[in-house]
């Protein structure tokens, strides 16, 4: 198969794209956050061909993508108090609520749990395609299993070629981090996984919130943050404490085989240099954070070193999704 990118501001490509979903095939679009590889939500075989294009283990239930507030209706048997609230502020928008499932939903979608995922993107794309397919579409971000997730039309042609007949363009997502994944089954809402939309942020808004595991191992975590994810070939290093000081440790270690993550305001001039943001520049550092890593991941080297942001609003998520890739290897320059 030939897997083709067509330009989605064009009303005939959604409409070719909704086609295909309506077929029981996939195509990949974009969102705010990443590239989501997309399926019809309500058919079981249509869905399983999700877990077959990216390698995904079965155990990791999948994102609903709705058009609407009342599209969430059929997909859960009890909408909780919290979510009108949640909805007001967030939907459109960066963040995944978790609620019971409704029998509707196929339970490949939520790895046979009895809750399911699901979000209102914002991106007008996104939106145009779910309306025209005319029902929820289940999407995980659109990359094999274990890369970096694919902020670009071109990242999702490179990872997935041949597998998938359509990728909508949408050009460059804006916030470059996956949704935060709430839990709203509890008495208290959890955050599963931290995204773009901030545990300080929903702290604010509800007072009471169980933030985010960000450790391998521990329970209050969605099912998918238990495994290798974002990880580059070669190893990577993430080397913690002031800036100022991580450039100088990372400069010291640079040579042909090594490649490195900075700053902008850090950065040093070397060929195996990608910078992602100046350091206190959360909101670029998010947006260019699995280009940056994707780039790395293209220099023959065998070793990389990244600098993290302060674990602060955004930059919490940053320092998660580059300890991910890091499979936890780090080096605390503080200690
Ligand atoms: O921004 C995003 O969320 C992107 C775009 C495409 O919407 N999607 C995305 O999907 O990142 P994916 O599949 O890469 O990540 C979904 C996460 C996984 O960690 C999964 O385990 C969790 O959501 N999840 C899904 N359903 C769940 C459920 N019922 N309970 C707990 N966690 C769930
Ligand atoms: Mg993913």
């Amino acid at each position: 198969m030939e897997t083709v990118i067509l330009d989605a501001n064009d009303s005939d490509n959604i409409t070719l794209c909704a086609d295909v979903l309506r077929g029981g095939g996939l195509v990949a679009f974009p969102t705010e956050t990443v590239y989501g590889l997309g399926a019809n939500a309500l058919d079981e075989k249509a869905v399983a061909g999700i877990f077959f294009a990216k390698g995904r283990q079965e155990d990791n239930p999948l994102i609903v993508h709705v058009a609407s507030v009342d599209d969430v209706k059929s997909l859960v048997i009890n909408i909780p108090e919290v979510f009108k609230l949640l909805v007001n502020k967030y939907w459109p928008g960066p963040l995944t609520l978790i609620m019971q499932k409704s029998d509707v939903v196929p339970d490949n979608v939520t790895a046979g749990l009895g809750t399911v995922a699901i979000r209102m993107p914002e991106h007008p794309a996104a939106l145009a395609l779910i309306r025209a397919f005319g029902g929820p579409i289940a999407a995980p971000s659109a990359n094999p299993s274990g890369k970096p997730s694919p902020t670009k039309a071109k990242h999702v042609f490179d990872d997935l070629d041949g597998k998938i007949p359509y990728i909508l363009d949408g050009g460059d997502c804006k916030v470059g981090v996956e949704s935060t994944v709430l839990d709203i089954t509890g008495d208290i809402p959890k955050v599963l996984r931290p995204g773009s939309v901030t545990c300080d942020e929903l702290v604010h808004l509800l007072e009471n919130i169980v933030a985010a595991e960000t450790k391998e191992v521990g329970t209050p975590m969605s099912p998918g943050m238990k495994y290798r994810h974002y990880a580059p070939r070669a190893p990577l290093t993430v080397v913690i404490g002031m800036p100022v000081k991580t450039a100088e440790y990372i400069s010291a270690r640079m040579n042909d085989s090594t490649a490195a993550l900075m700053f902008d305001d850090f950065a040093f001039s070397h060929p195996n240099v990608v910078s992602f943001g100046n350091h206190k520049d959360h909101t670029t550092q998010a947006k260019r954070l699995f280009d940056a890593l994707r780039k790395v991941d293209n220099m023959a080297v065998s070793h990389i070193y990244a600098q993290v942001p302060q674990e602060e609003g955004l930059g919490a998520t940053v320092v998660n999704r580059l300890k991910k890739a890091a499979g936890n290897n780090l080096i605390d320059l503080n200690d």
